[in-house]
């Protein structure tokens, strides 16, 4: 090769490598970009999302007396709890209570203790042996919790019940109010 041939050659190899490696760089700063952009976004996002969508529903069995053999025959037994609660933010312990009914202490019937009116908490009238809603007066069988009286549009809320070891265990739900249909809140 003669030294004119060599000098032509060496500015456009020259050339070409630089172009070669602006390209290289470009290439990996563009492949490096999209993976910071992955990592940094991808738990931004999951940090607003998962509260909303990603948990599960723990179970919710509570165990609310401890023995069988201490709840009256024939007389509705109110049994409290404290629950945790959380909405898609906020984590908190809320009070709640579950009516307890048996005949004949072996096969129970849990409530939920929210009126299926407006949500308000009812009692046991011992007069007319029947739960009385203080609210608007509704009024619920005990034995069944079928509505008697007043403005609830269904019988009380149901819940499993099961008996392990002679407690009574609870799967504890609350359903939507003002409503025909049962439905989880
Ligand atoms: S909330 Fe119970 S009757 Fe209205």
């Amino acid at each position: 090769m003669s030294p004119e041939a060599s000098a032509d050659a060496s500015p456009d190899a020259e050339d070409a490598n630089v172009i070669g490696r602006r390209r290289f760089l470009r290439w990996v700063s563009g492949i490096g970009s999209a993976v910071i952009g992955i990592l940094v976004g991808v738990p931004v996002i999951r940090s607003f999302l998962s509260p909303a969508l990603g948990k599960t529903k723990p179970s919710r069995w509570i165990k609310v007396a401890e023995d069988i053999a201490l709840i009256d025959l024939g007389v509705p037994v109110r049994a409290g709890f404290v629950q945790d609660e959380s909405d898609a933010w906020v984590e908190a312990q809320v009070e709640e209570a579950v009516w307890l009914y048996t005949d004949d202490g072996e096969k129970f019937k849990a409530y939920n203790s929210h009126c299926t009116h407006l949500g308000c908490s009812y009692g046991y009238d011992k007069a007319s042996n029947t739960f009385l809603c203080p609210c608007h007066r509704g009024q619920f069988d005990v034995k069944t919790g079928a509505v008697l009286a007043g403005p609830p549009p269904r019988p009380l809320d149901t819940l499993p019940v099961e008996i392990r070891d002679s407690a009574v265990f609870v799967d504890y739900t609350n359903f939507r109010p003002g409503v025909p249909q049962k439905v989880s809140a």
